[in-house]
């Protein structure tokens, strides 16, 4: 009793430490946030008018958003000698005076989002030996010619976004040689001239990003005999005074794609001729409205993507020619009922094909794909996919299939050997789609290069110990949100086949025990995650099977550990013990003295807190100092004997000195 009471006392004490009072004399001294020692530092939002003295002068990265600077004068950061990256994102900043960023000689990033700009110097951006990205995003800018141009020519990123500017022409002063990325985003540029193009010609490999801009006309020819990146014009009205305006010019990547909610003219086939006179790679065409004939398709010949997200096909025109150079198609969000509706025989040389995100239910049809002899990625995850039993006849032919992702849809049936028409699977997801497996064999047994099954919330029938048969390839496992009978992970479970696994997860799986050698054959697994069940320490035995694994035991139903489980805990790599119910009494005083000696191997100490006793509840384990010399009991029996003793030691004397009166 003495010892425990000694012992509460102690926590008591380790209480009060972490009162609020001293948290609060913290954050009056507004302390910037170190990210990575003396390398990094967020400053944001605090307040603060000047750059405070505690930050090291080796400081790289530094986020100082959010404060207030309305006047930055010359050498404002010259204390700060390494700076790399700069972020000053809303500081009411008006005035940048002349070498402002002297000294900073290895500045490459500064942010000036959002500061409402009045004057910048002419040498404003001086010092820095190479400035490469440049952020002026939100500035209030009118014109280009705002930004004093010298020490620029090593400048590869400039966003202007959310400006007022009406031209993008760079001033001839600016050398663009360098120049990969140009954003222009939402501004007011209306008109596009020949001189304005003529000012980037320096840069080979640009994006420009003209997204959210009205462009109401191109100069005919402004884009001649150039050659892009790529070339963003979304939300734009009407594509064809872009494509007209395009005429002979080169682009990897070219995004005319609108958004929701935006009225703007139906695309007819008439309206994409342009396209027919550029050279284009990847085009994507999102939330536009189409019409459905072939022609739509006629300048599209020598794209290599096509994205049609969201565009409301109920069905491709079947006659669609000449797209034999496509490899990946993408038909999210759009109004199929049946795989077939897309005709996929009209892009025989597809490699990836997305039909993510149906709005109607689709059913996969029988080899509505079998045309796609290359098909190595299909992805038809949330499209209410039906099917009665899946997937010989759906997957019919596509024996290159190496990725297949059915996840989110309607519950499915898989019987027999379910993916015998495509051996070569690597990937295979099907989370939160609710499977019928058969009784005995496997439905994935020919799947021998499989690496990476997700079977999480798939309601799968766990208890049968041949549904992973075949799959000796594979690597990754995720069984999560699947409840195994009676709780418990018996030692004849379904992971035997598997005993290639590095990645196994078991989290939410109702899992009360872990019978012994339940993980027996799997000596390869890295990572075991337990997360979110109610496993108690005498149902952790199989643990003793593995070794260097990191282990996720957060969220259970753990109290005490037996000493005979830290040598098994000794064994792994990281253990995650946050969230358990843990007992800080001397009941599991081997454990929290192993705890303190072992904190190098323990992730998430913060959440990694007492249960019980109520006194200490929420306490972070690490703090926890107790004292246990003898237990409750022994100071029990201890005390008796010393009752006992002395009850006795009078009884003697009374005894004597009534025999010593009765002699007298
Ligand atoms: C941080 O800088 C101080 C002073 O230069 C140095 O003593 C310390 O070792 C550095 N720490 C790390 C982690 O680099
Ligand atoms: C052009 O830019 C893209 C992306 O910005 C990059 O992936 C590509 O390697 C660059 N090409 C050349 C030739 O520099
Ligand atoms: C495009 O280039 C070709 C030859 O390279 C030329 O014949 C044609 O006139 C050009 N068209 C435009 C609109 O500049
Ligand atoms: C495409 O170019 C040809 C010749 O270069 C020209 O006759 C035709 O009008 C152009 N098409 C469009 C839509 O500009
Ligand atoms: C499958 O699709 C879902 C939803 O679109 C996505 O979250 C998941 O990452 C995909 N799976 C794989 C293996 O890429
Ligand atoms: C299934 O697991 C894989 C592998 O980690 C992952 O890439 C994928 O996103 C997961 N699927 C879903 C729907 O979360
Ligand atoms: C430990 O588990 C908790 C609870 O699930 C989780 O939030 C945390 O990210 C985990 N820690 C690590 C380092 O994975």
């Amino acid at each position: 009793m003495v010892s425990e009471m000694a012992g509460y006392m102690c926590y008591l004490f380790l209480a009060s430490l972490l009162t609020p009072q001293w948290v609060g004399a913290k954050s009056a001294a507004q302390m910037c946030v170190e990210v990575t020692t003396n390398l990094t530092y967020n400053c944001e939002n605090l307040g603060l008018e000047e750059i405070p003295e505690s930050l090291p002068a080796t400081t790289k990265f530094l986020e100082f958003g959010f404060n207030f600077l309305p006047d930055l004068q010359n050498s404002a950061f010259s204390r700060l000698r390494d700076l790399v990256y700069l972020d000053l994102t809303r500081c009411e900043i008006n005035w940048v005076h002349e070498d402002a960023f002297e000294n900073n000689d290895d500045l490459s990033t500064l942010v000036l989002t959002g500061n409402p700009l009045i004057f910048v110097a002419d040498t404003a951006f001086q010092g820095p030996r190479a400035l490469k990205c440049l952020t002026l995003t939100q500035t209030g800018m009118t014109s280009v010619t705002f930004i004093p141009m010298q020490n620029l020519e090593n400048l590869e990123i400039l966003r202007l976004g959310s400006n007022h500017l009406s031209s993008i022409q760079l001033p001839s002063t600016f050398s663009a040689r360098n120049l990969k990325v140009l954003d222009f985003e939402l501004n007011a540029i209306h008109h596009i001239t020949k001189k304005d193009i003529a000012s980037l010609k320096q840069a080979t490999n640009l994006s420009l990003n003209l997204k959210g801009n009205n462009i109401q006309d191109i100069e005919d020819g402004a884009f001649h005999s150039t050659t892009f990146q790529s070339l963003n014009f979304g939300g734009i009205f009407d594509v064809s005074t872009v494509l007209k305006g395009l005429q002979n010019s080169t682009t990897q990547t070219l995004w005319l794609g609108s958004f929701q909610d935006v009225d703007d003219l139906d695309i007819s086939p008439v309206m994409l001729e342009g396209l027919c006179n550029m050279s284009v790679k990847a085009l994507n065409m999102q939330f536009h409205h189409f019409s459905n004939s072939a022609s739509t398709f006629q300048c599209f010949m020598g794209l290599h993507q096509l994205d049609l997200t969201h565009t409301h096909w109920k069905s491709l025109p079947s006659d669609i020619e000449g797209m034999n150079q496509l490899k990946k198609l993408v038909l999210n969000q759009n109004e199929f009922d049946n795989l077939c509706q897309i005709n996929a025989a009209s892009f025989p040389s597809l490699t990836h094909l997305y039909v993510k995100g149906n709005m109607h239910k689709l059913d996969l049809g029988t080899g509505c794909l079998g045309k796609l002899k290359n098909l190595q990625h299909l992805d038809l995850s949330h499209s209410k996919v039906v099917s009665h039993t899946c997937c010989n006849a759906q997957l019919r032919s596509l024996s290159h299939l190496q990725h297949l992702n059915l996840s989110n849809n309607e519950p499915q049936t898989l019987q027999g050997e379910a993916f015998g028409e495509c051996p070569q699977l690597k990937v295979l997801d099907f989370a939160f789609t609710h499977l019928h497996t058969d009784a005995s064999p496997s439905p994935f047994q020919n799947l021998h290069l499989l690496q990476v099954l997700n079977l999480s919330n798939c309601l799968v029938e766990t208890s049968n110990p041949q549904l992973l048969v075949g799959l000796q390839g594979l690597q990754y496992l995720d069984l999560g949100g699947n409840p195994f009978q009676s709780g418990i992970l018996t030692k004849d479970n379904l992971l035997h086949p598997v005993d290639s696994l590095q990645v196994l997860i078991l989290s939410s799986c109702g899992l009360t025990a872990l019978e012994r050698q339940a993980f027996g054959g799997l000596g390869r697994l890295r990572y075991l995650d337990l997360q979110h069940n109610s496993l108690t320490s005498l149902g952790l035995a199989a643990l003793s099977d593995l070794k260097e694994t990191h282990l996720n035991l957060a969220a259970n139903s753990i109290r005490i550990i037996p000493p005979n489980l830290l040598p098994v805990f000794s064994q792994q790599s990281i253990i995650n013990l946050s969230h358990n119910p843990l007992d800080c009494t001397c009941s599991n005083i081997h454990f929290l003295t192993w705890y303190r000696e072992n904190l190098h191997k323990i992730s998430d100490p913060e959440e990694t807190t007492c249960g019980d006793p109520p006194a200490l509840r929420g306490v972070k384990l690490s703090s926890v100092t107790l004292s246990c010399a003898l237990s409750a009991a022994g100071i029990f029996f201890l005390v008796l004997f010393v009752l006992m003793g002395i009850s006795m030691f009078t009884f003697l004397i009374r005894h004597c000195i009534i025999r010593k009166y009765e002699n007298i």
